[in-house]
């Protein structure tokens, strides 16, 4: 029945103060309809209809402002007899993309979310949502309050929370298993995979989809549910069947692949809950919400969502990207033929140059296979690989084959006088207006910008292993490197689909110089007692993917050792040396690669290499230490307070522009445990002070290594953290 929901065919009978102009702007921080700015709610009236618009750019944030405005509006409308028809529509890009995640961690502020879903379901009038952009977390549940749902094309609606640290608490858990079945509703909200228009619509989620615009849209479907063409109904009153398998086997699987998390063992309990009366379930759901919300998880995860965004803030901002399509890659091993899949995944056309038509060829075979691999993943169809194949690749052993080039990236051999003369030779070559990237990961850019008469043209792209798959691109800007390269260099970042932070000159830039402070000081624990597979256990029991000596074993154990030797004759005298990797690789234990390094590989999977354990057993004994017994907490604290003092000596340098800088290198390039947010805001989790005591008593035993970094200890006596310093700067 038309301007009814459903089977409750109660119509509204409060009286109706204050007749709404046409058009009028809600503003809800005030909560009073006036005509001032900004209108986060544009209310309009349309015969028997009212447009709800929601107008809180740029995602429409499911702000107090926005909240409030909301409850306004329905208690309003609800007082207006001239209104049968509720319809709330997305103005700008979006529909609700959320709770505003800048709110979490402050004090709560009237009407909670929950408290406006509840308000829009009880709603005696028909609301419907119409939805385009993204319906997401908080969103979405303001979606599934209303009484229907219209998709338009091109939407994508999903639970983000539970990367959030937190679980759908405005009523989500309890509405969506009614809509969608237990068993899909605990696979998106512990997922929080987000699914277009057409699958929303196969489990129940959305009743409608249909191509349009949103204010159209939003006035043709509330024409529908007048004339009982669109069926309303309140999701609440539905009942869920106690999907007992579904429940068991989604809490069994995050037992196995997600131990260390929080917040979705907690999902699948507030889900378990929606079978219950949905008061009950609410209340339910609002107290394990509660119960994330207070998790050191949450503001990890949180911080991890806004240092993906705060890299993108640089002082080059304002300069034009040059224009790039034809990109050069020079070097076809792992890592060349990793960022020539990335630039061809991206829709660019690469020319690979290698030394010989061998070579080469076999950078072609390597392309060829990451792009299988992104088939298989569905990233790619067949034809789409054949196409790029035919069309956008080609190799050469003529750098000649780069004058038309726009930017050519050096992925050679980590050696300054091959990148050297590389760089000259693309300096007689290469167009005006070029950009020359080197993908180096130590050595210094402003020596081989040197090389050429263009320096302001010369950048560092730093990608990571494997390249078309790590989201992290450390673009490394050189003295003379010009704004407008810089810019380019975090455009190329943006189309990749990668993570590109700005780093400084210096050894190893922000990451690499990090990570070797890093693998020190597990040398340091394993020589003074901890085993290599104690100190990876560790590790990973904290959150990392790999411990570091599995780490290295991947690399090759050679690559290091090379690397020791290039630099012994300028090692510093005072500095502790550790010599069990020289000798695990005297006996050309390679690591992975070779079968055996700091484990053995055999057919069951790595284990513990026992000549290794003697060989460090040997070392400990020459050098006339007595091993300690490290209990895990003791390597955890021994090895984040080393990457944070180094850290933190990366920022007093300029090398990184802000601490939350360093936490996307670590989050997006390293394996450092989302949840606990990256280095730095790992730093402010300790404390500063904290820091500081654990640094001078580690340097009494070793001075050189342990020194108490100068904004540590400013930090320390002025009770500051390192995320205010984010904010400043
Ligand atoms: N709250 C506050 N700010 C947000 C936000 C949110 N939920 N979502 C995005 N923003 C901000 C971004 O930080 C960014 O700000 P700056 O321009 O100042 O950096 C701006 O909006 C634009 O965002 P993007 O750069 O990400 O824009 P995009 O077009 O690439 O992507 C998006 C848009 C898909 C909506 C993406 O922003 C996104 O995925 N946002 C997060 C959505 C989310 O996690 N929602 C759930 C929130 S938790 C919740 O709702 C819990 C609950 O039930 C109570």
């Amino acid at each position: 029945m038309p301007g009814t929901i459903g089977a409750d065919n109660r119509t509204d009978t409060s009286s109706f103060e204050m007749p709404f102009p046409r058009h009028m702007h809600l503003d809800s921080a005030k909560a009073n309809m006036t005509e001032t700015s900004p209108p986060v709610i544009a209310l309009e009236i349309e015969g028997p209809v009212a447009l709800v618009g929601l107008n809180n750019p740029p995602v429409n944030a499911a702000s107090q402002a926005l909240r409030a405005g909301l409850v306004k509006a329905m208690d309003q409308l609800a007082d207006n007899d001239a209104v049968e028809v509720i319809a709330i529509y997305g103005m700008g890009r979006t529909f609700i993309a959320g709770a505003d995640i800048r709110e979490f961690g402050k004090p709560p502020q009237a009407p909670s979310l929950p408290d406006v879903c509840n308000r829009i379901e009880a709603m005696q009038k028909p609301v419907l949502s119409v939805l385009h952009g993204n319906a997401l977390g908080g969103g979405l549940e303001v979606a599934l309050a209303t009484h229907a749902r219209v998709a338009i094309d091109g939407l994508t609606v999903g639970f983000p929370e539970v990367t959030l640290g937190i679980l759908p608490g405005a009523g989500g858990t309890q509405r969506a298993p009614r809509l969608t079945g237990m068993k899909t509703a605990l696979d998106l909200i512990t997922t929080g995979k987000r699914i277009g228009a057409k699958e929303a619509l196969t489990h129940g989620l959305v009743d409608k989809v249909v191509a349009g615009d949103p204010r159209d849209v939003a006035l043709e479907s509330a024409q529908a549910v007048l004339s009982g063409e669109l069926p309303t109904r309140r999701t609440g009153t539905l009942t869920v069947d106690n999907d007992t398998a579904a429940l068991k086997d989604a809490a069994e699987t995050l037992r196995k692949k997600q131990p260390l998390l929080f917040s979705p063992h907690k999902c699948v309990e507030a889900v378990a809950a929606s079978v219950k009366p949905l008061e009950e379930g609410l209340a339910e759901e609002r107290r394990l919400f509660l119960e994330c919300m207070e998790s050191p998880q949450r503001a990890g995860l949180i911080n991890a969502f806004f240092a993906e965004r705060a890299v993108a803030k640089i002082p080059e901002a304002g300069a034009r990207p040059r224009t790039v399509n034809a990109v050069g890659v020079i070097g076809g091993g792992t890592m060349g033929s990793g960022i020539a899949t990335a630039c061809l995944l991206s829709g660019l056309t690469v020319t690979l140059a290698e030394q010989n038509t061998e070579a080469a060829e076999r950078g072609r075979t390597t392309i060829e296979t990451n792009l299988d691999g992104a088939v298989k993943r569905g990233k790619l169809t067949s034809g789409q690989r054949a196409e790029i194949l035919s069309n956008h690749l080609s190799t050469t052993t003529d750098y000649q084959d780069f004058a038309e080039a726009d930017l050519v990236i050096e992925a050679v051999f980590e050696d300054m006088n091959v990148k050297r003369q590389v760089f000259r030779q693309l300096d007689d070559i290469c167009k005006e207006g070029a950009v020359l990237a080197t993908n180096t990961s130590y050595l210094d850019v402003n020596e081989i910008a040197a090389e050429t008469r263009r320096p302001e043209d010369v950048v560092g792209l730093h990608f990571f292993s494997p390249a078309h798959v790590m989201k992290l691109l450390e673009v490394v800007v050189a003295d003379k490197t010009a704004a407008d390269v810089v810019a380019t260099g975090f455009a190329l970042g943006k189309r990749l689909k990668k993570i590109a932070v700005r780093a400084g000159v210096c050894d190893g830039f922000i990451g690499n110089r990090i990570l070797s402070t890093y693998k020190k000081t597990a040398e340091y624990l394993m020589m003074d007692g901890a085993s290599p597979q104690e100190i990876d256990t560790a590790l990973t029991n904290y959150g990392f993917a790999m411990g570091p000596f599995m780490v290295a074993d991947l690399a090759g154990l050679d690559i290091a050792w090379a690397s020791r030797k290039r630099l012994a004759a300028t090692r510093a005298p005072e500095e502790r040396y550790i010599p069990i990797a020289d000798r695990i690789c005297e006996q050309g234990w390679f690591g992975r690669k070779a079968g055996r390094g700091y484990y053995v590989y055999g057919a069951d999977g790595p284990s513990p290499n026992p000549e290794a354990l003697a060989i460090i057993a040997d070392e400990r004994t020459k050098a006339g230490i007595a091993p300690r017994v490290f209990s895990e907490d003791d390597i955890t604290s021994v090895i984040m307070t080393a990457i944070i003092m180094e850290a933190a000596t990366v920022l007093e340098d300029g090398i990184a522009l802000r601490p939350i800088d360093i936490d996307a290198v670590y989050l997006f390039g390293y394996g450092f445990p989302r949840f606990r947010g990256g280095p730095m805001h790992t730093a402010d989790a300790i404390g500063a002070a904290e820091l500081v005591r654990r640094i001078e008593n580690y340097a009494k035993a070793d001075s050189y290594f342990w020194k108490v970094p100068q904004s540590l200890a400013e930090m320390a006596r002025d009770g500051s953290t390192f995320a205010d310093r984010s904010k400043e700067a």
